[in-house]
C-alpha cells in the first residue's frame, strides 16, 4: 500500500479482497469442521450453542465475508467507478472478524453470566457490515441507469441490513433476560424470518445479482437480461419481503392472512428462482466462448442444488412439511446453492486476481500467459465433484427424519465436503502463487503478486 492506502496495482485490483477470501475460506472449514466433530448439528440440536456458533460461522464468517470481498472486486467494474478508499474494507475485515469472534464466544457461553459478548460481538460485526455496505453504496446509487446486477446487490444490502438488526434482537432478549417481554411479539415468528431475509434476500438476490455481471463476463454473454431479469428481481424482492414480513407481523396481524401471505411469499420466490434458472440456462446457451471453463461447467452443481431447492421447496409448501424438511433445503441452500457457487466463482476470481496483479500492468510488453495458464482443471474437477457429491447426500440424509444413523451419514457426508474444501483451498493457493505458471512465463517477466497479508513499513507480514 501506498500512503493514502490506495492499491499500487492499480484501481483494477481490490486490494484486501485476497485477505477477505483467505479469511472467509478459514471460516467455513471451521463451520463444517465444528459439525464433522459432533460438537455441532446434526449430532447436536440446531438450536444448541455450538450450533448456532457453526451457523453464523458459515453465514457471516464465510457467505457474507465471500460476498463483500466479491463486491468490493467488482462493484467498481459494474458502477465503473473506483472505490473512494481501500481503507473501509481493510476495516470492515477487522470489524466482521473480531465481532464473529466475539459473537462465537458468546453462543458457546450462553447461561453462564457472560453472554453480553453475543450482543457485542453482534453490534460489532453490524457497524463493519454497515461501513462496507456504505462504501458500497456510493457508487452503486450514483451509476445512472443503475444495471441490473446493481439493483440485486442493492436489494441485498436491504436484506443484510434488516437480517443483521433482528439478530440484534435474538441476542439481546438471550442475553438480557429483561428484555425479552418487549422483544416478545417481535421474536415469535422472527427466527425463521431471520433466516429467511439472510439466506434468501441477502444471500441469494446478491449471488443472482453477482452471477448476472461474473457468467456473462467470463463466457462472453448479453450482459443484458431484458424483461426476464427484471422480473426475477422484482418477483424475488416482492416474494422474500412478504414472507419475511409475514412471519414478523404476528402480533400486530390475524394468522389467517399471514398464513395467505407467507404461502403467496414462498411461492412467488420459487416463481423467480425458477425463472432464474431458466436465464441462467438461456445465459449457458447464448454464449460466445464455445468451450466452457471449469468454474462455470462447476457451478452448474450450484445452479442444480439451486433446482432441486425450489422442487423440495415447493413440495414442503404444498405438502405442509417445510418444517421437518428445513435441515434439507438449509443444506441444499447454504452449502450446495450458495458455498456451491463461492467456491466455484472463486476457482477462476482468484486466478484472475493472481494475473491482475503479476502481469496486469505488463500487458504489450512482452509474453504474459494466460488467465487459464494459472490453473490446472484436471487437480479441480474431480474436487468439485466430490464437493457437490457430498451435499446431495447430506441433504438427502437430512430429508429421512427419523431415520437411523441419520446424523452419522450427514456428518460422514460433511467430512467428505470438508475434504474437499481443504483440496480446493490449496488449488486457490496454487494459483495465487502462479505455481502452474511454466516457461517461458516466469521470471524476470513476471511481478510478485500482492502478499495476502500487506507487507509493513519494515517489509515484516
Ligand atoms: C448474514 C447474517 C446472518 C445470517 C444469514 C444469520 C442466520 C441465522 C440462522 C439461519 C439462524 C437459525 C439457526 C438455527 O435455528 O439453528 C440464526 C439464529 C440466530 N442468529 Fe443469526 N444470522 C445472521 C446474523 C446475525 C447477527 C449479526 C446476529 C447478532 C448477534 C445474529 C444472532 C442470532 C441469534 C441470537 C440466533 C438464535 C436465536 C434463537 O435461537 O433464539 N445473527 N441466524
Amino acid at each position: 500500500m501506498n500512503a493514502t492506502g490506495d492499491n499500487p496495482t492499480g484501481d483494477r485490483l481490490s486490494r484486501w479482497t485476497p485477505a477477505m477470501f483467505a479469511c472467509a475460506l478459514v471460516n467455513l472449514g471451521l463451520g463444517l469442521a465444528l459439525a464433522v466433530l459432533g460438537l455441532a448439528w446434526p449430532a447436536a440440536p440446531a438450536a444448541a450453542p455450538a450450533s448456532l456458533a457453526m451457523v453464523h460461522l458459515l453465514t457471516i464468517g464465510w457467505l457474507t465475508l465471500l460476498m463483500f470481498a466479491a463486491l468490493f472486486q467488482f462493484v467498481p467494474v459494474i458502477t465503473s467507478r473506483a472505490l473512494p478508499s481501500q481503507t473501509p474494507p481493510l476495516v470492515a475485515l477487522i470489524g466482521i472478524e473480531a465481532g464473529l469472534a466475539l459473537m462465537v464466544a458468546g453462543f458457546l457461553s450462553l447461561g453462564d453470566g457472560t453472554a453480553l459478548l453475543l450482543p457485542a460481538g453482534g453490534a460489532l460485526v453490524i457497524a463493519a457490515l454497515a461501513l462496507g455496505a456504505g462504501t458500497l453504496l456510493v457508487p452503486l446509487l450514483a451509476k445512472r441507469p443503475m444495471p441490473l446486477s446493481a439493483r440485486f446487490v442493492v436489494a441485498g444490502l436491504g436484506f443484510l441490513l434488516l437480517t443483521v438488526l433482528l439478530g440484534l434482537c435474538f441476542a439481546l432478549a438471550l442475553a438480557v433476560p429483561a428484555l425479552g417481554p418487549a422483544l416478545a411479539p417481535l421474536l415469535a415468528g422472527g427466527l425463521a424470518a431471520h433466516a429467511l431475509a439472510g439466506i434468501g434476500g441477502w444471500f441469494t438476490l446478491t449471488a443472482i445479482g453477482v452471477s448476472y455481471e461474473l457468467l456473462p463476463m467470463f463466457m462472453l454473454a448479453p450482459h443484458d437480461r431484458g424483461v426476464l431479469g427484471a422480473t426475477v428481481l422484482w418477483t424475488g424482492t416482492a416474494g422474500f419481503l412478504a414472507a419475511v414480513f409475514a412471519g414478523l407481523a404476528g402480533a400486530f396481524w390475524p394468522a389467517v392472512m399471514l398464513a395467505a401471505l407467507a404461502t403467496a411469499g414462498r411461492l412467488a420466490i420459487c416463481v423467480a428462482l425458477a425463472l432464474y434458472l431458466f436465464d441462467v440456462g438461456r445465459l449457458y446457451r447464448s454464449r460466445m466462448r464455445r468451450r466452457i471453463e471449469l468454474h462455470n461447467r462447476a457451478a452448474i452443481g450450484a445452479f442444480g442444488s439451486l433446482g432441486l431447492a425450489v422442487l423440495l421447496g415447493l413440495g414442503a409448501i404444498l405438502a405442509q412439511r417445510l418444517e421437518a424438511l428445513a435441515p434439507s433445503l438449509v443444506l441444499l441452500l447454504l452449502l450446495g446453492w450458495l458455498s456451491g457457487l463461492g467456491l466455484t466463482q472463486l476457482y477462476k476470481i482468484v486466478a484472475f486476481l493472481s494475473w491482475l496483479s503479476r502481469y496486469g500492468t505488463r500487458l504489450g510488453r512482452g509474453a504474459v500467459p494466460r488467465v487459464q495458464d494459472l490453473v490446472h482443471e484436471p487437480a479441480a474437477t474431480w474436487l468439485f465433484a466430490l464437493y457437490f457429491g457430498a451435499v446431495g447426500l447430506a441433504a438427502l440424509a437430512a430429508a429421512l427424519t427419523g431415520a437411523p444413523g441419520r446424523a452419522e451419514a450427514i456428518r460422514g457426508a460433511l467430512a467428505v465436503a470438508l475434504v474437499a474444501v481443504l483440496l480446493l483451498g490449496r488449488e486457490y493457493l496454487r494459483a495465487w502463487r502462479a505455481s502452474y505458471v511454466r516457461p517461458p512465463y516466469v521470471g524476470p517477466a513476471a511481478t510478485p503478486a500482492a502478499p495476502l497479508i500487506p507487507a509493513g513499513k519494515d517489509g515484516t507480514r
